[in-house]
C-alpha cells in the first residue's frame, strides 16, 4: 500500500491518490493529510540508520528532512529532491532564559538555523518535490514573510517560478529582502494575510498554480521532521513539553502529527504535550480552547508587532484542536510587552530570534507562574525564525521607540542603547570607565 491523501474530518476520510493537487477534500471541503502505510523497518534499526547517515556526505542524507525520509515516504523516487541542507537545526540550553521564566532548565530548538532563516524550509523542500512530481511550473503562497522567503529559495533552486502574495507594508523588510533576491514575483496586496489567502486560493485554481501554503499537505510532513531531528538529537528521550508560536497553526498540525505517528509506531513511550502560545491581538485559537461551546471565531483585523503570527483567520486550526487534544497539551496568549522583553532575554542568552520566536518565552513564563508547566518540567521551545528577520523592530525596542499597534510605547526593560560618542580616546575611556 502506498502513500495517500486522506480527508482530516472524522465523518468523510475520503481518500486520494497521493499526485492530486488538492488541498482541500472535493466531498467535504476538510483539510487533507497524507497518510501511509507503518514503516516496514523498526524503530530500533531506523534510529541506527538516521544517525549513520549524519555522517554521509551525501546531499539527501546532509538534509535533515530528507535523512528521516522513511518517515514522509510519499516520494516514489528523490531523484528530483531539492535540498539546501534544511534543517540541522541545534539544541541550545538557555539557563538565563530558564531562569526568566523560572524553570530550572530551557532548551531551544533553534529553526532560525535553517538556509533561509525559519522553521519554513523543513516543509518547503517537501511541497517544492511534490511540486516537481506534479509537473508545474508556477508555485505561489501568501506569506506573512517567511513562507515567501522559504518557498522563493526553494523554488528557484528547482527552476521553478515563485510568485509570493504579501500584505502591503505588514512584513519585516528582512523578509521582503529575501523574496526579491531569490528572484520571486512579488506582488503586496491591499488586505491582511487571511483575505490574501482567500484570494490566493481562487487564483490558484484558475492560473493553473500550486499553491505551497501550510494548507499543502506535503509541507506539513516536511515540518514533522523537526520534531522527529529533535527526538533524536534528544537520544529518543521525549520532553515533558513542547512549546510552538501559533499563527496559522501548521506546525502545531505537524508536531502533533509527527508526535503520534512516532508513538505509535513504537519510535517513543511518550507523548511530550503541546503548548501554543498566540499574540493577544491575533488568538482566535486561544479563544477557542477558552470558550469551546462558542466554536471557532476568527479575528477580522488581527494585531500584534510580531508580524510572522499576524493571523486571524489560521486554516489549519481543526487540525490543531485534534493535536493539543491528543497531546493534553495547552494553548496561551501573550500580550506585546511579554513577548519584546521575552526576545530581548533570548539576545541576552547569545541565541537571539525573530518576535513570533519569543511568543514561546513569553508563554512559558506565564505558564510557569500559574503553575502549568512546572519549574522542574523538561521544556523544548521551537524559535521559529532567526533573529535578523526583523532588526527594525530590535533597533526601536533597545531605543525605546518600539509602539503596540493601539500607539501605547513598550518599556524596554532589557533595552541596550547605542551611544554615540567623539572621536577622542580620552572622553571614551571616560565614558566606557563610568
Ligand atoms: N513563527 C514564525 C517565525 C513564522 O513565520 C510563523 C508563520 C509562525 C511562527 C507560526 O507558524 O503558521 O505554522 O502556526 N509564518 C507564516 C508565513 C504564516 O507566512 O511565513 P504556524
Amino acid at each position: 500500500m502506498a502513500a495517500e491523501l486522506v480527508c482530516f474530518e472524522e465523518g468523510c476520510r475520503a481518500r486520494f491518490p497521493i499526485t492530486t493537487a488538492i488541498y482541500n477534500c472535493p466531498h467535504c471541503g476538510g483539510l487533507l493529510e497524507v497518510w501511509y502505510p507503518p514503516p516496514a523497518t523498526t524503530p530500533g534499526a531506523l534510529k541506527r540508520i538516521w544517525r549513520e547517515r549524519r555522517t554521509s556526505n551525501a546531499p539527501l542524507e546532509q538534509s535533515g528532512v530528507w535523512r528521516y525520509r522513511e518517515i514522509i515516504p510519499f516520494l516514489d523516487t528523490f531523484d528530483g529532491v531539492v535540498t539546501l541542507r534544511e534543517g540541522n537545526t541545534p539544541l541550545l540550553n538557555a539557563p538565563r532564559a530558564a531562569q526568566y521564566a523560572r524553570l530550572d532548565a530551557l532548551v531551544f530548538k533553534h529553526q532560525g538555523f535553517n538556509p533561509t532563516g525559519s522553521f519554513k524550509d523543513n516543509g518547503m523542500t517537501c511541497g517544492v518535490a511534490q511540486a516537481l512530481r506534479l509537473g508545474v511550473e508556477r508555485v505561489a503562497c501568501v506569506s506573512t514573510g517567511n513562507t515567501s522567503a522559504s518557498m522563493a529559495a526553494y523554488a528557484s533552486a528547482a527552476g521553478l517560478q515563485p510568485i509570493v502574495f504579501i500584505p502591503h507594508g505588514n512584513i519585516s523588510y528582512g523578509k521582503l529582502a529575501q523574496a526579491l533576491e531569490y528572484g520571486a514575483r512579488t506582488l503586496q496586496v491591499e488586505a491582511n494575510f487571511d483575505q490574501i489567502l482567500a484570494l490566493v486560493r481562487t487564483l490558484a485554481e484558475r492560473l493553473g498554480i500550486y499553491l505551497l501554503n501550510s494548507i499543502n499537505p506535503f509541507r506539513i510532513e516536511g515540518q514533522k521532521t523537526i520534531a522527529v531531528e529533535m527526538l533524536d538529537q534528544r537520544d529518543w528521550n521525549p520532553p515533558d513539553w513542547i512549546v510552538l508560536p501559533g499563527g496559522n497553526l501548521g506546525n502545531t498540525a505537524a508536531f502533533g502529527k509527527a508526535l503520534r505517528e512516532l508513538h505509535a509506531s513504537g519510535f517513543i513511550v511518550k507523548m511530550p504535550r503541546l503548548a501554543i502560545i498566540q499574540a493577544e491581538g491575533a488568538a482566535p485559537f486561544y479563544e477557542l480552547m477558552r470558550r469551546p461551546e462558542q466554536g471557532f471565531q476568527a479575528v477580522h483585523h488581527p494585531q500584534t508587532l510580531a508580524t510572522a503570527i499576524k493571523i486571524g483567520d489560521p486554516v489549519s486550526w481543526p487540525k490543531a484542536l485534534r493535536e493539543v487534544a491528543c497531546s493534553h497539551g495547552v494553548v496561551e496568549k501573550v500580550n506585546e510587552q511579554e513577548i519584546a522583553d521575552a526576545k530581548a532575554i533570548i539576545g541576552r542568552c547569545g541565541i537571539g530570534c525573530e518576535p513570533a520566536s519569543a511568543a514561546t518565552l513569553a508563554g512559558i513564563r506565564k505558564l510557569a507562574a500559574a503553575g502549568v508547566i512546572a519549574p522542574s518540567a523538561d521544556v523544548v521551545a521551537v524559535l521559529t525564525g532567526n533573529l535578523l528577520k526583523d532588526p527594525d523592530y530590535i533597533y526601536r525596542y533597545h531605543t525605546g521607540a518600539l509602539q503596540s499597534p493601539d500607539g501605547s510605547l513598550i518599556e524596554p526593560a532589557f533595552g541596550n542603547q547605542p551611544v554615540t560618542v567623539p572621536n577622542d580616546p580620552g572622553e571614551i575611556t571616560r565614558i566606557l570607565d563610568s
